[in-house]
């Protein structure tokens, strides 16, 4: 058993406080053992049993859940520094794609990377996002967009989970674009996807969620629907790409088919959000994304205020969103969505949680939840978002093990 105590602010972070309550305790302690967190609340509280236990002074530092990146795209082939000043020239995203760049060209570094290859470049990311506090990622396929391409990039997921201390959730993303091949022949594509690989993935349990990029250019709302339908049923849980690039009635449609979570939804209308609330679909934000495209950002305000949960993720990729930076993600949230701290801070820990079905067990610190625990050289949710370092993080518990060493 194990006590942290002189924590100047501890963050438990509830499953089913509002999101503007990240249930904080100031001068705290936190009892855990190597399965579970057994005790949370302030250091004056703590129980009689614990004075002996082994403890750690945490020195006046914060104490929250493990981060969870809920939105990444961590597998890829290169990179697209060239894009990056294309678009600073004026290119937009859709044009780079229509003229062969964007998706496409990392499909084709993708498909011409060994699983090896991919698997070192993913590592490489994951070490860094460990080192930022993260301790949990969801992960897409969708960069191979043919059978034996989107089943590498999910096999490396698989090693990957096994190799290093972050958790990975892994998302088929086959319906991220339509490949050039079947470009006269669509149909032909979303054949192979409902009937060939969301099956095949579904029973070697190679992903648990599927996502479909609904936008002109991507998959119309009916070839979605199609796709996600067939999905369920194969026993995944539902994501959305929606309403990124323009309002396209994604929101609508991943709160008809209870999706778990609608993802970008810069675009998203009242009508959307209003469908999101009723269904209880997490929204996704992804300010790294709107931030580097110089895009709107998501309506994030105007959601919290309608009762919808709003999660905060990376998205990272090489196109959209070239960093894995999730507390830079979280300045941003504040800074350009009207979100605060504390909000922001349930959007990376339980409500993130929630957009990848896992609140049960991760995204709190209250008794019972798994010991993924970062500490962070700040006094406070609010002073660790508000004056932004590089790396903030001076520790890292993972499933009761420390991956960070306190420094
Ligand atoms: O989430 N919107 C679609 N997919 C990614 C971008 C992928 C890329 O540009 O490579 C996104 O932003
Ligand atoms: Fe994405």
């Amino acid at each position: 058993m194990t006590v942290l105590r002189n924590i100047s602010q501890l963050a438990t972070c509830p499953a089913d406080s509002a999101q503007r309550d990240a249930g904080l305790i100031d001068q705290a302690a936190l009892v855990f053992d190597t399965t579970q967190i057994l005790w949370a609340g302030t250091e004056q509280m703590l129980p009689a049993r614990f004075a002996d236990e082994e403890s750690i002074d945490c020195r006046q530092r914060l104490v929250i859940p493990g981060l969870i990146d809920c939105h990444t795209h961590l597998c890829f082939g290169g990179w697209r520094g060239n894009e990056f000043e294309m678009r600073l020239q004026g290119r937009s995203y859709q044009d780079i794609t229509a003229a062969g760049g964007g998706i496409r060209s990392t499909v084709a570094a993708t498909r011409a990377d060994t699983t090896g290859q991919l698997l070192e470049k993913a590592l490489d990311a994951l070490e860094g996002m460990l080192d930022l506090g993260v301790t949990t990622v969801e992960c897409k396929s969708g960069y191979g967009l043919e059978r034996t391409a989107e089943l590498k990039q999910l096999d490396v997921y698989r090693q990957l989970d096994k190799q290093q201390a972050v958790d990975l959730v892994p998302t088929f993303l086959g319906a991220h674009m339509v490949p050039d091949e079947y470009q006269q022949c669509r149909e032909d594509y979303i054949h192979l996807l409902c009937e060939v690989l969301i099956p095949e993935i579904s029973a070697q349990k190679l992903a648990r969620f599927c996502d479909v990029f609904i936008e002109q250019g991507a998959f119309s709302i009916a070839e979605a629907r199609q796709i996600l339908t067939t999905a369920k049923k194969a026993g995944l849980g539902l994501k959305v790409h929606a309403d990124q690039l323009s309002n396209g009635g994604g929101a609508q449609l991943a709160a008809e088919l209870g999706a778990v979570s609608a993802e970008h939804l810069e675009y998203a209308d009242e009508e959307g959000i209003q469908a999101l609330a009723q269904a209880g679909t997490v929204a996704v934000s992804l300010p790294l994304a709107s931030l580097y495209l110089r895009e709107r950002y998501m309506p994030a305000r105007q959601m919290l205020d309608c009762g919808v949960k709003v999660a905060v993720a990376t998205d990272f990729n090489p196109g959209s969103a070239p960093s894995y930076h999730l507390p830079l993600a979280m300045t941003l949230a504040c800074l350009n969505q009207q979100m605060t701290p504390q909000e922001v801070l349930m959007g990376v820990t339980t409500v993130a949680a929630m957009a990848i079905s896992a609140e049960q067990r991760i995204g709190s610190l209250l008794p019972g939840f798994s010991v993924d625990i970062t500490i962070i050289e700040a006094p406070s949710v609010n002073h660790w978002l508000y004056h932004f370092r590089a790396n903030a993080c001076c520790g890292v518990l993972k499933s009761g093990q420390w991956v960070k060493n306190l420094c």
